[in-house]
Parts: C-alpha cells; sequence; structure tokens
C-alpha cells in the first residue's frame, strides 16, 4: 500500500513554502539533483503553485500536494480524481471517515497516494474540546489512524514523536510521514513536537518534511544532503 521507496532521496521531502512560483523556482534549481521530492501547500498552491507542481511532475520529480481536504463527500472524490490526474505522489485529506471513503473512492487505481491528518499538531486538549470533542487528543489520533486504515488510506502524517505509537496502529505496509524535523542545532521555530531526522527514521518515519531548515538555509543543497546523510545513518542503524 506504501509507496515503494526506489530511490533513498525520496525519503526526504522538501516543504516548498514559498509565496511565489519564482521564488519555488529558484529553489528548485538551487537544489539540483540532491532533492526528489516536493510538498506544495496553500501558500504556493494559491499562488500558481499547481502549474508549477505539473512541471515538477514532467520533470521526473515527485510531488505531495498539502491541501488537507475535507468536504462533502462527492467534492472530495472529485478533487482527489483531479490530483490523481495531475501526477501528484501524495495528497493530504483530514481523518473523518466521509473523507477518508470519498478520498479512496476518487483514488481510485491511480499511482496517488493518500495520506491522513489525524489531529493538527497545533491541536491541544482544550483546543479539541473547544471545537466539541470529548475526546483526548491521544484518543482522537488512535481512533482516526484505525479509522483511515479500515478506510484504504496509503499512509498518515503525525509528529515525529507519534510515530512509534502509530505504526503499531496502523501495521507495517502504510507510509509514516513526519514534518517537525529539525537537524541537531536547527531553530526549532513554531514547531513544538520535534525530532532530528535520525530520531524520526528510527522512530518509524518512511518519509521526512523538511521546510525551513533546507528553504532558509545559506545553501539548501548542502543542508539537504546533511539531512539525507542522517536519514541514511538511521537506515543502517535500524
Ligand atoms: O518549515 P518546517 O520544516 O516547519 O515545515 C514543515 C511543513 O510541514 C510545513 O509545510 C507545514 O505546513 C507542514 N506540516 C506541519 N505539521 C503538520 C502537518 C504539516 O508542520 N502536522
Amino acid at each position: 500500500m506504501s509507496v515503494p521507496i526506489t530511490d533513498p532521496r525520496d525519503r526526504l521531502i522538501v516543504a516548498l513554502d514559498l509565496p511565489s512560483v519564482g521564488a519555488a523556482e529558484s529553489l528548485v534549481a538551487q537544489l539540483g539533483d540532491a532533492v526528489t521530492f516536493y510538498k506544495i501547500g496553500y501558500e504556493l498552491g494559491f499562488a500558481g503553485g499547481l502549474g508549477l507542481a505539473r512541471e515538477l511532475i514532467a520533470d521526473g520529480r515527485k510531488v505531495f500536494i498539502d491541501f488537507k481536504l475535507h468536504d462533502i463527500g462527492n467534492t472530495v472524490a472529485r478533487g482527489i480524481a483531479s490530483l490523481a490526474a495531475l501526477g501528484a505522489s501524495f495528497a493530504t485529506v483530514h481523518a473523518y471517515p466521509q473523507t477518508l471513503r470519498a478520498a479512496v473512492e476518487g483514488r481510485g487505481d491511480s499511482a496517488l497516494r493518500l495520506l491522513a491528518v489525524t489531529v493538527l499538531t497545533s491541536y491541544d486538549e482544550a483546543d479539541l474540546r473547544a471545537a466539541g470533542y470529548g475526546a483526548g487528543v491521544e484518543e482522537t489520533v488512535a481512533r482516526r489512524v484505525v479509522q483511515a486504515r479500515e478506510a484504504g488510506i496509503d499512509g498518515i502524517v503525525c509528529a515525529p514523536t507519534d510515530a512509534t505509537r502509530v505504526r503499531t496502529l496502523l501495521g507495517p505496509d502504510r507510509a509514516i510521514v513526519t514534518p517537525g524535523v529539525r537537524p541537531e542545532g536547527a531553530a526549532t521555530g513554531d514547531q513544538k513536537r520535534v525530532a532530528t531526522p535520525f530520531a524520526a527514521i528510527r522512530a518509524g518515519a518512511d518519509h521526512l518534511v523538511v521546510g525551513r531548515p533546507i528553504v532558509a538555509a545559506p545553501d539548501p543543497a548542502a543542508a539537504a544532503r546533511a539531512v539525507q546523510a542522517e536519514i541514511a545513518a538511521a537506515l543502517a542503524a535500524s
């Protein structure tokens, strides 16, 4: 079910969190062959980034569309079918049962792999209560991982610090993708539950999403290669 990882570079997904296609194109050019997999979220996606996604895919790169979809089933299924037609490798949806089932229907037998977001990492117990939920974060994450698995989703996005627990619930065959990755000594920014690339892979992550430690580095390609070296060291130690 998970994406077969034939190229070890594919384990690193660089978040193109940039305001314009021009800025993203220049970063992609700087990164060159060091990076094979890019994530496009709201900021770049709503600034023309889907056209860039098409170009990256035509150029042999993989693209993760991180729009975290959640709507009525028909709309989700059709949106996901469009992302499959675009040639995206990963797309995110919120882990609500109707949304999960609709996304799986929209994906059909395409190569697109669906990732479920269980509880946003910026939410704590008080935020869930304020949103009207009775269960806490841990219980809600666990329930949604199981529901995502049962719906036929291909993987989960979670904090590296949750990866071990998620792996137990998810089983060995689906992907775990973790943001919140910070090489030793890097600024954490607004990320609260962070881990190094080495620790995230050791906790069971298949792919790491890294934004600012690479995007804002003085030498982004060197920063990307350093993360990949840490990933390789963690896999070798497994
Ligand atoms: O710059 P940084 O490495 O923190 O970027 C992490 C990326 O992963 C951002 O694009 C962010 O939107 C995304 N993300 C996250 N936490 C989640 C889900 C996605 O940081 N739970």
